[in-house]
């Protein structure tokens, strides 16, 4: 018989528990559901709900379940339905009747919240670590790269010479942000449900605040209803997910374009490569090009529980065990493509030579020779159309803006002189932008000590 089924005259049928059973999945939160009930059962025996002893054959069952967990030694049961019925049954097994009263003023809809926040809070703490590898290669190959010039591009075209060390630090900071956001989201993650019972509270006389110390949460939720139909962390979480991947997906597109012969920029390591079936030359970015694809999972996930959410009454409907499988999905995808990603970046090799060639044709240097003619003392609108005829004059010419004499310059502005040509060397062109947060080699490095300081204050923290 079902733990529930006392006034039920027949079984489920068995198409039934295959379809509502959700322990195929749910099994994931197996420690989580034990560390709940084990701070739920000292709780009860404090508040003298049950006995010290009762509590203490209780506390002492699920600890040799969850040793029986840890060892991979437990068969889940489909027809027990879910993870909680599971270890409910598990220790009626071992303990016998006694195990029958660890379910007083508890149901499965705060407990499941509260496995939910629990794993939820280890995972996110587990990708918090994941990018602080990141953090740590980023600023590795700022400082690498701080000297090594490349084109900056508008529209995918050429635009103006940049660091590789500044376009790494654009990282950074995008990385930076999805770090923070994180630690905000724990913040509301970090909330104990338990208590609040199917959906109305209990009238037993419970502390909620003291397991949700006892569980390591700051706080309790406030109402009941919300306390088990609030599944915000999760779409909270999966929102911060996704915009991860959103990044770390931009940043697999720009390795997979530099890697090409066409642009050249780059080289990967073998151990993060792949070869054709067919092509004996080939070498492809395989783990650029699953980031950026498994991107869409994440972002199928978020839709799925805003989806799911949208709505439904309040409080508990079974909708809610479909937020489960999309917030694994979600996690596992975040972490997984953090894992790989981070040893592929590290192992890049960067062809400078290449990209500083680059940064000669194209005209990278027009804007410079605008804002040069400002400085002699025109307005930079007109100064921006005669740089501009010059760069058309260089093209039907076949020439850079570098190379033109002065007398060809002095045919579009009397205005330039010889000083021009120190201004359009590219080194010169990065070193001038040296406003807050440009490229300038002084900015830069200001930038990587910044971003040091600021990784170093998480690792005091
Ligand atoms: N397996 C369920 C879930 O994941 C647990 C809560 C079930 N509660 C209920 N009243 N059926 O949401």
């Amino acid at each position: 018989m079902k733990a529930w089924g006392g006034r039920f005259e027949k079984e489920t049928a068995a198409i039934m528990d295959d379809f509502h059973s959700s322990i195929h999945f749910d099994y994931q939160l197996a420690k989580e559901d034990i560390e709940g009930s084990i701070a739920h059962a000292q709780m009860l025996s404090d508040c003298k709900i049950i006995s010290a002893s009762e509590a203490e054959q209780i506390i002492a069952g699920l600890n040799k379940i969850l040793i029986a967990v840890n060892n991979g030694e437990v068969n889940w049961d489909p027809a027990a339905e879910d993870i909680h019925m599971n270890i409910e049954k598990l220790l009626i097994n071992e303990i016998g009747e006694l195990g029958k009263k660890l379910h007083t003023a508890r149901s499965r809809n705060d407990q499941v919240a509260l496995d939910a926040r629990l794993y939820l809070r280890k995972e996110i703490n587990n990708i918090l670590m994941k990018l602080k590898e990141l953090f740590d290669i980023l600023i590795e190959t700022a400082k690498r790269e701080s000297q090594t010039i490349m084109p900056g591009y508008t529209h995918l075209q050429r635009a103006q010479p940049i660091l590789l060390a500044h376009h790494f630090l654009a990282y950074f900071e995008m990385f930076k942000r999805d770090y923070e956001r994180l630690q905000d989201c724990l913040k509301r993650v970090n909330v104990s449900p338990l208590g609040a019972g199917a959906l109305a509270g209990t009238g037993f006389p419970i502390d909620r605040h003291q397991v949700a110390k006892s569980v390591g949460m700051g706080s309790v939720a406030a109402n009941s209803l919300d306390a088990v139909s609030d599944r915000d962390f999760v779409a909270e979480f999966i929102f911060d997910a996704s915009l991860i991947m959103m990044h770390l997906s931009r940043f697999c597109e720009e390795l997979v374009l530099w890697s090409s012969m066409e642009f050249g920029f780059v080289e990967m390591d073998d151990a993060f490569s792949t070869g054709s079936s067919i092509m004996p030359q080939k070498k492809n970015p395989d783990v650029a090009e699953l980031v950026r694809g498994k991107t869409g999972r994440v972002y199928g996930d978020l839709i799925t529980i805003l989806t799911v959410m949208k709505s439904l009454p309040l409080a508990y409907n079974k909708d809610m065990q479909e937020d489960k499988e999309a917030l694994f999905d979600a996690v596992k995808t975040v972490i997984g493509c953090l894992s790989i990603f981070n040893p592929m970046l590290q192992s890049l090799t960067f062809n400078r030579e290449r990209m500083l060639a680059a940064t000669k044709d194209g005209f990278l240097n027009a804007t410079d020779l605008a804002d040069y003619l400002v400085n002699k003392g025109i307005p930079f609108r007109e100064a921006h159309a005669v740089s501009g005829k010059l760069v058309r004059y260089c093209i039907t010419t076949k020439k850079r803006l570098e190379e033109l004499t002065l007398a060809e310059f002095k045919e579009h502005s009397a205005l330039i002189e010889a000083d021009v040509y120190p201004v359009l060397e590219m080194e010169n062109v990065v070193r001038v932008r040296s406003s807050y947060g440009g490229t300038s080699f002084e900015q830069v490095d200001q930038q990587l000590e910044l971003a040091r300081q600021w990784v170093n204050s998480l690792n005091n923290n």
